[in-house]
């Protein structure tokens, strides 16, 4: 796909072709878009288990990761070096990781510790046989990891506005986990998510607790930040002075990370949302929820997550079966309300070529 495919001017542009949506080829050609970051865990997560083998990642990209805190937090791959196991599966405490095929052992910082009935083995044990590691970034206690370093992201930006909440000392509250499967191309999940046009058409409840005039979308490389205001007299940020947004009465951040991830911070804490892309009409939903504020929970915009979702799934499964109309293959975007679908599309654009 040509970068023209998507006008750069969003006045002139149309939207994303519905092969993308519709066609397996498509699907797979857009897989190479998952090798760049990916969100592991909080430390909250490592506090709990020092080895935590990361499904998610498996599931996006097919790179078997593990997490693991030693005398430091490594991210390394999950596969023995003998034959090809999976190593840890499922979170623990343990000390040393071992396989359970034939017992290998592997230290914590992922060097080879011991193997019975290799002692005639020549060369034995080399370089080749500790574990593959990854790049590893903490960003405001969140840990990501990539399978290669590609795009960096404006970390420091993102933490000026953001830092104040402290998200590094929000907690895992496993009682707001949440797997969806739903029946639409991953596309249509962050198309979705990154426009707040749809929210007095599709969430009336949302709509009564954010000020949609208010309503703001900026685009960054590598994600777009949407800033939801809240209704007079309702829950907000407590911004500190002489923060980007202060004057500001702000119900909830919602930041979106290419190509997957989306972060919605409101003032009970984050709801963290990882799209899995499963096939070219199928993807999955992960909810993670950390805490800061379990009171505030029921209040505002950060109050109806489970209704809001509900509804956002029945809309893109409606899209996705509209998609494979013989007559229907792209549209336009509105300049003032889809910055955020336009600037993903173009995103996407760059990253094939036709
Ligand atoms: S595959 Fe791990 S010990 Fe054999
Ligand atoms: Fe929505």
């Amino acid at each position: 796909m040509s970068e023209t495919l998507i006008d750069e001017d969003i006045r002139k542009a149309r939207t994303l072709p519905s092969r993308f949506y519709t066609e397996p080829e498509q699907f797979n050609r857009l897989k190479s878009v998952f090798s760049g970051w990916q969100f592991a865990a909080h430390r909250s997560e490592l506090e709990a288990h020092t080895i935590q083998p990361l499904e998610h990642i498996e599931a996006i990209n097919g790179e078997s990761m593990v997490l693991v805190q030693g005398d430091e937090t490594r991210c390394m791959s999950n596969v023995c070096t003998h034959r090809g196991m999976r190593l840890a599966l499922e979170a623990c405490t343990k000390k040393s990781l071992q396989c359970r095929y034939h017992g290998r052992t592997f230290n914590l910082d992922g060097s080879f510790r011991h193997m019975a009935e290799f002692e005639q083995a020549v060369d034995f044990p080399s370089e080749d046989d500790n574990l593959p590691q990854f790049p590893l970034k903490q960003w405001m206690g969140l840990f990501f990891t990539a399978q290669s370093e590609s795009m960096d992201l404006p970390w420091d930006m993102l933490e000026q506005r953001l830092g104040f909440l402290k998200p590094e000392s929000f907690t895992h509250d496993a009682s707001r986990d949440r797997d969806h499967s739903v029946d639409a191309n991953w596309l249509l999940y962050v198309d979705n998510f990154l426009e707040g046009f749809h929210i007095p058409y599709v969430h009336p409840e949302l709509n009564q607790a954010l000020d949609y005039s208010g309503y703001i979308t900026e685009t960054f490389d590598g994600g777009v930040m949407q800033i939801g205001k809240a209704m007079k007299g309702d829950v907000k940020f407590d911004l500190p002075a002489g923060h980007p947004d202060e004057g500001q009465d702000i119900a909830a951040y919602y930041l979106w990370l290419f190509p997957n991830m989306m972060f919605n911070f409101y003032p009970w804490g984050l709801s963290l949302n990882i799209i899995i892309p499963v096939s070219h009409n199928t993807c999955r939903v992960l909810y993670r929820g950390y805490v800061s504020d379990a009171e505030l929970a029921s209040q505002g915009a950060g109050s109806v997550l489970d209704t809001v979702e509900d509804q956002d799934q029945w809309v893109i499964e409606e899209v996705q079966k509209g998609m494979a109309s013989s007559v229907y293959d792209r549209g336009r975007y509105s300049p003032t309300k889809e910055q955020g679908v336009h600037h993903f599309h173009r995103m996407l654009s760059q990253f094939i070529d036709e």
